[in-house]
């Protein structure tokens, strides 16, 4: 539990994002949860191997006059045990088993704290977004190239619960429900609601969250599907849309628990 002392140090901290396509990074106002300078992206290198990535992570943190003790958050889209890269899904399989904090620390000289992408955006909007002020059992689930989850009781993260891999009529749930499977097959909003109906009910009926918060990109089109979508749960957009990563990690870094 970070003590208030910790949680006054920094005001700023910088919050980093790495996706399939874009690497993002941003200094963000502890506060308020509100980024202090324009973020930055630059395209996720197309062989995404650990050496590539954190050239441009460290390219994207020289960019900005950061404080030297003003913490780093990164986001990653894998599950990381204490920062150890566990499995991989969307980037170079040589990631599995690397040290992220650890590299970056090297690679930047600041204070590093990895976390899982989707932890990292449920987080941010269990501290700044739509969980906001939410006790109870709150599930993320962030509709992107795959699915993300973070699990959040009473505000407390339980780390990397890989929801999108749940094993749903044979499928890997996420290459079925995600917004790049309505994508590939260009599925109409009606059909993809009709997956994500079947994922949610299965997630719901194994977790009974009290609320889930839907990210992604998509979400910004959140009316023409999550209406559609019939649940115990209430079911609202996130309200961070695609800063919820990047100020998660941020906020992660400087306030772990
Ligand atoms: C990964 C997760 C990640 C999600 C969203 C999944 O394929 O296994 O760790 O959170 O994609 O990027």
């Amino acid at each position: 539990m970070g003590s208030m002392a910790e949680q006054n140090d920094h005001q700023v901290a910088f919050g980093i994002d790495i996706g399939g396509s874009g690497i993002k990074g941003a200094p963000v106002d502890l506060a308020t949860g509100e980024f202090a300078a324009d973020r930055l992206r630059i395209p996720t290198p197309d062989k995404s191997t650990p050496e590539a990535v954190v050239e441009v992570l460290a390219e994207l943190v020289g960019s900005f006059d950061l404080p030297d003790d003003a913490p780093i958050g990164v986001a990653f889209p894998a599950p990381l045990d204490h920062g150890v890269v566990r499995f991989i899904a969307n980037l170079h399989k040589s990631w599995k088993g690397v040290d992220l904090p650890a590299l970056v620390r090297e690679a930047t000289g600041h204070e590093v704290v990895a976390v899982n992408d989707a932890d990292a955006a449920g987080v941010g909007e269990d501290r700044y977004g739509a969980a906001a002020g939410k006790d109870g059992v709150v599930l993320m689930a962030t509709l992107g190239t795959g699915i993300g989850s973070a699990l959040l009781v009473d505000g407390v993260l339980v780390p990397n619960t890989e929801l999108g891999h749940l094993e749903i009529d044979g499928h890997d749930a996420e290459t079925k429900a995600s917004e790049a499977a309505r994508d590939r097959e260009d599925l109409s909003w009606e059909k993809w609601a009709k997956r994500l109906q079947r994922y949610f009910s299965t997630v719901e009926m194994l977790l009974s969250p009290d609320l889930i918060v839907v990210g992604g990109g998509v979400s910004k089109h959140h009316k023409k599907f999550l209406p559609l979508l019939d649940l115990r749960a209430e079911i609202v957009p996130a309200t961070l849309r695609n800063r919820a990563g990047i100020v998660g990690a941020a906020s992660l870094a400087a306030r772990p628990h």
